[in-house]
């Protein structure tokens, strides 16, 4: 059998005696792919440590061994805090203005991609394939490639890819690039982030279209492709359907009484559109006068980087929404916007989202999106609620039945949200039904064996030794 190495900015190493592969976004992906290999799962322990070792620390959960990095305070805060999510994040979420450059940051992520590919070279058998995920790892293609390595590296990108205009601003923009082309496969989320990227090659790098996907880049081959992520429809449908026995899901139904919910979830992150959300749905209550003491909208947003200056401006930005929105509408019997940052487990969530008869998803920008996802395959079918999703979240391309909305047109998510109070069921059911039914065939062992396949294509090809 063969092995699948895993590289990833942050690992979740399962406690020792569990064979389980650990709980979460990646892992939860990844789950079918390795009964089909033998995983090792490289990156970040999610410890800053003073001195971190040059050497992973390496641990044997049943089928996936796990390999971690400790990062010291100058790598966290240069690596990842800086370049990855004050630079690239904000760019790659076409939001110019709160992007941060800084050429220390560039030289920290350049060094830990460096010191991850050393770390990784040493564990690379002749026969792995080797999949690297997102923005935090784009040079380390060329590290391990300039140390060697000639095994298949394909690279996931998980968030949107933008237009050259937006992407060129960035002043480490045409390195990136470089840098990019050195996987032998890029997927991303979506044919619009595939066009951008490989217009941008072409613009810039003077790339070759060879067709199929395929480019020449500076003389070398790369593919580029869409693989829209899924989620474990099943899984997340039984466990909405088992979560009316959780405590949180009981007491929340019962604290609604005959009120309509309206659900958010969402990292605390400016790209989700919170505050935009907030006052879309103030908007709603100014229109809808009526609905007032009716309707509550519950947002659930766990703090996310909040060591980065413009999340921490975010919060309070969300604080001072919220509370002019309560303060101004609320009444003694009814608050109209519940927020909770605490996170809560999936499958509490699964619950929620099945008690919610709206969920409103509107992103400002988003390379998918699961939440959408989850949320339809959470519903009943006899009874389900109404998905309002962003057009500019990638979900949108695979949930044309949803209601999609502007999510920078307050007016628009209003109306939206209450054409979808008002949905009679049978447009509801016929609404729901297509989607769930594309879900459940392009779910996320779907997605793995897809990109997986065309990884293995790349096995046989015959690659340069490393320039000296
Ligand atoms: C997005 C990114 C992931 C990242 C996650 C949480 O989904 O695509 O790579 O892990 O956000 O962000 P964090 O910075 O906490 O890892």
């Amino acid at each position: 059998m063969s092995r699948l190495i895993i590289v990833s900015n942050r690992v979740a190493v399962p406690d020792a005696g569990s064979k389980a592969v650990a709980a979460g976004g990646l892992a939860v992906a990844l789950k079918e792919a390795f009964t089909a290999y033998k995983g090792l799962w490289f990156g970040w322990s999610g410890k800053i440590t003073d001195n971190p070792s040059s050497e992973p620390v390496i641990a044997d959960r049943g089928r996936v061994q796990y390999a971690v990095m400790d990062l010291s305070p100058q790598d966290h805060r240069e690596y990842y805090s800086g370049f990855a999510n004050r630079a690239l994040w904000p760019i790659m979420h076409y939001r110019l203005g709160l992007a941060a450059f800084s050429r220390a940051d560039y030289a920290g992520y350049q060094r830990v991609n460096r010191i991850f590919a050393q770390a990784l070279a040493g564990l690379i058998e002749p026969g792995d394939l080797i999949w690297v995920h997102d923005y935090h790892l784009i040079p380390l293609a060329s590290e391990l490639r300039g140390l060697g390595v000639s095994n298949p590296i394909g690279y996931f990108h998980h968030i949107p890819w933008p237009s050259g205009e937006v992407f060129n601003t960035l002043p480490a923009s045409t390195e990136l690039l470089r840098a990019v082309s050195d996987y032998d496969l890029i997927g991303l989320q979506t044919d619009s982030d595939v066009h951008n990227l490989s217009r941008n090659l072409v613009d810039e790098l003077r790339a070759i279209p060879l067709g199929g996907g395929s480019l020449m880049v500076d003389g070398r081959r790369t593919r580029i492709r869409s693989f829209p992520i899924g989620i474990d429809v099943d899984g997340f449908r039984q466990a909405a359907e088992r979560a009316g026995m959780n405590r949180t899901v009981r007491d929340t139904v019962a604290g609604l009484r005959t009120r309509k919910l309206l659900i958010g979830v969402d990292r605390l992150d400016y790209s989700k559109g919170v505050p935009e959300r907030m006052e879309a749905v103030e908007r709603f209550f100014a229109s809808n006068p009526d609905q007032r003491g009716n309707v509550v909208f519950l947002q659930i947003a766990p703090k996310s980087r909040t060591e980065v200056p413009e999340y921490e401006q975010l919060s309070r930005d969300v604080n001072e929404v919220l509370g002019n929105i309560n303060g101004s509408l609320g009444e003694p019997s009814w608050t109209p916007i519940q927020y909770v940052t605490k996170a809560y487990p999936r499958a509490v969530l699964a619950g929620l989202y099945r008690a919610a008869r709206v969920g409103v998803v509107t992103p400002m920008r988003d390379g998918m999106n699961l939440v959408a996802k989850e949320y339809v395959a959470a519903q009943s079918e006899d009874d389900p609620g109404v998905l309002v999703l962003s057009k500019f979240a990638g979900a949108a391309r695979q949930m044309p039945e949803a209601l999609l909305v502007n999510p920078y047109d307050r007016f628009e998510v209003a109306e939206a949200i209450r054409a979808a109070l008002y949905m009679p069921k049978a447009e509801r059911v016929e609404r729901w039904k297509p989607m769930f039914e594309r879900m459940a065939r392009e779910d996320v062992d779907w997605w793995a064996r897809s990109y997986l396949g065309e990884l293995e294509g790349f096995r046989t090809v015959e690659r340069e030794p490393p320039a000296e």
